[in-house]
């Protein structure tokens, strides 16, 4: 028997407004994981603007994958793949990663394996807990995003719940536009919870009675909506942090209560948690309480491989290289592409 030689995988990761590159070896150990951030240039709009992240992408992409190399200390011929995330997400953004992934992949002749977004969130756990292995029940919650996943083995999903409106992340950057925070809201709603009293207002907590595994978030960010209404209409003031802790205790809640019931019902001993959302430490915190209490292990990813990166892309394509996962040069960008699709 040879030893077996390590494998390198060097990945992209463009689905949003984030430009990033890592070398991931092995699938758990991150050798690099370089991202540049468009926050601060969305932040003028309120929101992400497709045409101007496509743009950014372009400026940024060669720069961010140089850096990466080179802090990996590695150079492209150690490379043993290039992963590349080509869904979900905005079609102009992914086409920038994947043409620059083909593009790398042609040039050097290394196998191209084109990744789920989803998949690289969900991945990104097995970075910092090299004992985590499937099967679990994974949470995803991110600002496009909200799943809730069984994860039967590597790369083998069954999506179990998920939104049928917003996205819990969605939920968050609406609700903290309207009580005036700005953009992203998410951590803003997560720090100014800490000053308020989330049993000051009852938000609603939407359970879909055919489906006990869905969310919905329209109503709650109604109810936030209604309630500012009503206050202004009234002329009386409204506290900004009683109505963020409170419309976050409504969400996590939810997404605790959905998320236990699946641990439940598939017999499961672990439940993971991803995406931009799972950074919040009122959904954490109730999370770690719950798994305690019902002797599930918890896991969590650290925050830098919560919300959008490329290590968690590298991740996923180490695990889909090992199942012989192969893209063509006709790799496309799949904006709403299925979680299992191939
Ligand atoms: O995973 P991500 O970076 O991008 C998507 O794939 O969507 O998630 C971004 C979302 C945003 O909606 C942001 O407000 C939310 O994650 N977010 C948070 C926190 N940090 C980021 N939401 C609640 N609490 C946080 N601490
Ligand atoms: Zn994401």
């Amino acid at each position: 028997m040879g030893e077996t030689k390590d494998v390198l995988i060097l990945a992209i990761e463009s689905s949003c407004d984030e430009t990033a590159a890592a070398v991931v070896k092995n699938g758990r150990e991150v050798l690099s994981n370089v991202i540049s951030s468009q926050i601060e240039l969305h932040k003028l709009y309120g929101g992400v603007v497709p045409e101007i992240a496509s743009r950014k992408h372009i400026e940024k992409i060669n720069q961010v994958i140089e850096e990466a190399l080179e802090e990996a200390n590695v150079t492209l011929e150690d490379i043993d793949a290039i992963g590349v995330t080509y869904g979900p997400g905005l079609v102009g953004a992914l086409l920038v990663g994947v043409a620059e992934a083909k593009a790398i992949a042609y040039a050097t002749a290394k196998p191209l394996i084109g990744v789920h977004h989803i998949e690289g969130h969900i991945s990104a756990n097995f970075i910092e807990n090299k004992e985590l292995e499937p099967p679990f029940i994974c949470l995803v919650v991110s600002g496009g995003h909200t799943h809730l996943v069984c994860v039967k083995d590597y790369g083998e999903y069954e999506i179990i719940g998920r939104t049928r409106d917003d996205a819990a992340g969605e939920a968050f950057d609406k609700v903290a536009r309207a009580i005036g925070l700005g953009y992203p809201g998410g951590p803003k709603i997560d720090k100014l919870s800490k000053e308020g009293n989330l049993n000051a207002i009852v938000f609603p907590k939407a359970h879909i009675t055919d489906a006990p595994y869905d969310f919905s978030f329209s109503g709650v960010k109604s109810a936030v909506l209604n309630y500012i209404n009503g206050c202004q209409m009234k002329g009386e003031t409204f506290c900004q942090a009683d109505i963020a802790a409170s419309f976050q205790k409504a969400v996590t809640d939810v997404l605790v209560e959905n998320a236990m019931r699946a641990v439940e019902e598939y017999g499961m001993k672990k439940l993971a948690i991803a995406g931009g959302v799972a950074s919040n430490s009122s959904l954490r915190c109730a999370m770690k309480e719950a798994c305690n209490q019902s002797k599930i292990d918890f896991y969590y990813p650290s925050p830098i491989f919560c919300t959008d990166n490329a290590a968690m892309i590298g991740v996923a394509a180490y695990y889909e290289y090992k199942k012989g996962t192969r893209h063509g040069w006709d790799l496309n960008a799949v904006p709403n592409l299925k979680l299992g699709e191939k």
